[in-house]
């Protein structure tokens, strides 16, 4: 940690807590010193097969992931127009750009002559059109169908008939959500709180210092779940992040099937938010968030952490990882810190909590438990279920 201290002021650019919004502050306020905490004991369980069951997966996929716009990348990795990524995590093709007028938009990553994949790899490329590698169909960054190799053979090739089949999509609060089905999209899932909070916290025009993608053998929920309670934050994380964090309910508030949960760092009373105005809040407090559906931000001293969690199969998720900072290194020492607080967060998130999701998953499937039991620990989990389940 001193090594965090040690940084520069332009590799800081510190969040203090006036720089939130009223609605995160009053929650922030609402956090008890440590020693005042109270856990209420909870009596709630869930059946074995909403982790496990081919049905509920299906209801989910049909009642939630192709029903309402789901979040497929962020903002932040394409800030420049121009710049496209294909993404195939929710097993569908696509490529989100951002136009010359900075608006982004989604497509089928398929051309329309045959299909074939415009893109494809996942990462990041600035360029001003897409040419399909099969036969060099070349398209624009707004989908636009503008050449067609040897366009003498065909008859009646109407270009303005072949452009991309684009997908609804919009950026809420730095997340890019894309409406998997090409349906009419209905965003009343999104929560304007929930943007106005990820805007507070610099999401949108954050950095991307990190990307990092895990393919795990588990349920979406079961790798959400940890990211939900404060549980098994001093026991999974024992040899690694344990001791910061204390045995404390988490602040809960829901916003819809979107949930906020501050906590107190460990030691944390009220009153050190007053003792200086130009602290970073984020050394006082961490911030956990699940926008709709899947959705997970946790803050941390000087980055962010998103997850986007992505349902391949009843026990197989993809996860996209990123990790934000305000800006690039610009000092040696910045160089060093993000390099070794990425190092950090992989380790933990990939080597504590999808390692505990893999483990756990692995049980499930075997049939056992028969429920899954939650403590009072655990109450946002249960709260965010019901949530979800309301919409199934
Ligand atoms: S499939 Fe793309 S040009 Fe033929
Ligand atoms: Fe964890």
């Amino acid at each position: 940690m001193n090594l965090v201290a040690n940084l520069k002021a332009a590799d800081r650019r510190v969040t203090t807590l006036a720089d939130l919004n009223e609605n995160q502050q009053a929650a922030i306020r609402r956090i008890p010193a440590e020693k005042d905490a109270v856990v209420e004991p909870i009596e709630a369980t869930r059946p074995n097969a909403v982790f496990t069951g081919r049905e509920r997966y299906d209801q989910e996929q049909a009642g939630i992931f192709r029903r309402f716009p789901v979040p497929v990348t962020l903002s932040a990795l394409l800030p420049d127009p121009g710049m496209v990524v294909a993404n195939d995590s929710y097993g569908v093709p696509l490529l989100i750009s951002r136009t010359r007028s900075g608006e982004i938009k989604a497509f089928v990553n398929a051309c329309q002559h045959k299909g074939s994949k415009l893109v494809e790899d996942c990462e990041v490329h600035k360029q001003g059109r897409m040419t399909c590698p099969y036969h060099a169909w070349t398209y624009g960054i707004d989908g636009k169908l503008i050449g067609v190799a040897r366009n003498d053979a065909f008859i009646n090739l109407d270009k303005g008939k072949r452009g991309l089949k684009e997908l609804p999509a919009r950026e809420w609060g730095g997340v890019v959500y894309v409406q998997l089905d090409g349906s009419d999209p209905d965003w009343s899932q999104l929560s304007d709180q929930i943007a106005a909070d990820f805007e507070s916290l610099g999401i949108p025009s954050a950095h991307v210092y990190g990307r990092k993608t895990f393919d795990l053998k588990a349920n979406w929920k079961t790798v959400l779940e940890p990211f939900l309670e404060g549980y098994h934050v001093q026991r999974l994380h024992a040899a690694s992040i344990g001791d910061m964090f204390p045995d404390a309910p988490n602040v809960v508030d829901l916003f819809g099937a979107n949930i906020r949960q501050v906590s107190g760092r460990i030691g944390y009373t009220p009153q050190m938010l007053d003792e200086d105005a130009s602290q970073n809040v984020h050394k006082l407090v961490t911030h956990a968030y699940t926008a709709f559906p899947n959705c997970v931000v946790v803050t941390s001293q000087y980055y962010i952490s998103v997850m986007i969690l992505m349902p391949r199969d009843v026990d197989r998720t993809v996860v996209e990882y990123f990790m934000l900072t305000p800006g690039p290194a610009t000092t040696d020492k910045a160089t060093e810190v993000f390099a070794r607080s990425y190092e950090l967060i992989i380790s933990v998130f990939g080597g504590e909590d999808f390692r505990a999701a893999e483990i756990s998953q692995a049980g499930l499937t075997a049939g056992v438990p028969a429920e899954t039991v939650y403590c009072g620990l655990e109450t946002n989990i249960v709260r965010y279920y019901e949530a979800l389940e309301a919409l199934l």
